[in-house]
């Protein structure tokens, strides 16, 4: 791989030890992919920073690339084990708060910002279309090559971390406009109605695909929270980090396709999807929803959905600190609090240790939540529609 002078002057250790080992991690993971240089990045978005999921290895890692760092770009971070601003004592206990508590400081003096969300494109770090941004996370990912049109690889912690510290990522995979080509036109014999069906087709396509670009063309244009669910439930069910979106994904930032294989999507497939999340009403006793984490206008229908109820069973909805604020001034947090809903910032309930509650069985309206529910925490899972939710589970 072809490096500057000033690349290699870091490769070779002369801006000290973090910014070789960044440097290091960089371009082993370009000389594998055949990138041909590094390319600079206008962003970065950290993943794997809960405690719960990278445990006292994870830490020392970020603890010795970011030393004596900075981050030379916009860097946003993702959720943590437990909300910060009010930490659940059923969640956290002395060792995680304190073990949590020090990657968020480390992080945050490296030049991270305060944003704990999957979500970094609805806090303000939405880079442009046609940028090259480091990300990880693979909701966001997907969201932002085939929503914004920006351009990233489906980063790991370390790379994303890496990146961040020199500012740069190797020229590869997505950056590359000729990879950023449908290989499957998805036709669909159905019209998705609610954010939930968004999502199991999203999650149905990843299921049947695993892997390339899906070209997909909606019967109307999707808004954001059914992008944001669509893109969740792809990239939850397989590699795919892109998917071309008719309509929406920006001209010019993918590569034309006319000779796509054409896969059919009906009813069927969707329930074949489903049927892995059908756990019975009558036993779930934890709703979660915001996953990926709740924009405000998913707050807002949550809250018209219920007026006038309260919640039968302990429902807990995820956003970002951000959205939380937009949400606390209109007054919408206090209305759905005293209904019984319990709005959290910077986690999740895949991103916290979930299984320290005594839960059993969860209903969720994202196929994403649903399918790390069950395979993290073991849980039984029911995907529903936030409308269902609201008439089941609140009376
Ligand atoms: Fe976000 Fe947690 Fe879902 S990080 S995408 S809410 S699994």
């Amino acid at each position: 791989m072809y490096l500057t002078r000033e690349e290699e002057k870091i490769l070779a250790g002369e801006y000290g030890p973090e910014a070789e080992l960044a440097m290091k991690i960089l371009v082993s993971i370009g000389e594998v992919f055949n990138a041909e240089r590094l390319v600079p990045i206008a962003s970065a978005h950290l993943s794997g920073i809960s405690y719960d999921n990278i445990r006292d290895e994870g830490l020392q890692f970020i603890k010795m690339i970011t030393k004596n760092s900075h981050f030379k770009v916009n860097t946003t971070v993702n959720p943590v084990a437990f909300d910060m601003t009010s930490p659940d004592p059923r969640l956290c206990d002395q060792k995680m708060l304190e073990k949590q508590s020090e990657i968020v400081s480390i992080l945050l003096k490296a030049g991270a910002g305060e944003s704990f969300t999957c979500t970094p494109y609805l806090i303000g770090n939405s880079p442009a279309s046609g940028c090259h941004v480091a990300w990880g996370e693979s909701s966001a990912v997907t969201f932002l090559n085939s929503v914004l049109g920006a351009k990233s690889n489906r980063e790991g912690g370390p790379s994303a971390l890496a990146a961040a510290i020199i500012g740069k990522t190797p020229l590869y995979g997505l950056h590359l406009i000729e990879e950023r080509k449908a290989s499957v036109r998805i036709t669909l014999e159905i019209v998705p109605r609610e954010t939930s069906h968004y999502s199991l087709l999203g999650y149905t396509v990843g299921v049947l695909l695993r892997k390339g670009i899906p070209y997909v063309e909606f019967s109307k244009t999707p808004c954001l929270s059914e992008l944001k669910a669509f893109c969740a439930g792809l990239a939850a069910a397989s590699n795919i980090s892109m998917s071309i979106i008719k309509g929406v994904t920006p001209p010019g930032t993918y590569r034309e396709n006319p000779l796509m294989e054409r896969v059919h999507i009906e009813e069927n497939d969707l329930e074949n999807a489903l049927q892995k999340f059908s756990e019975s009403e009558r036993n779930i006793d934890f709703v979660f929803l915001g996953c990926p984490h709740y924009s405000l206008d998913e707050i807002m229908y949550l809250a018209e959905l219920t007026e006038g109820r309260k919640a039968l069973v302990e429902v807990m909805v995820s956003t970002s600190r951000y959205i939380y604020r937009k949400a606390l001034k209109l007054g919408i947090i206090d209305i759905l609090e005293k209904r019984g809903v319990k709005i959290i910032r910077d986690t999740c309930a895949i991103v916290a240790p979930l299984k320290r509650m005594d839960i059993r069985s969860v209903a969720t309206d994202s196929a994403k939540a649903a399918h790390y529910l069950r395979l993290k925490h073991g849980m039984r899972v029911r995907l529903m529609s936030v409308r269902e939710i609201a008439t089941e589970f609140f009376r």
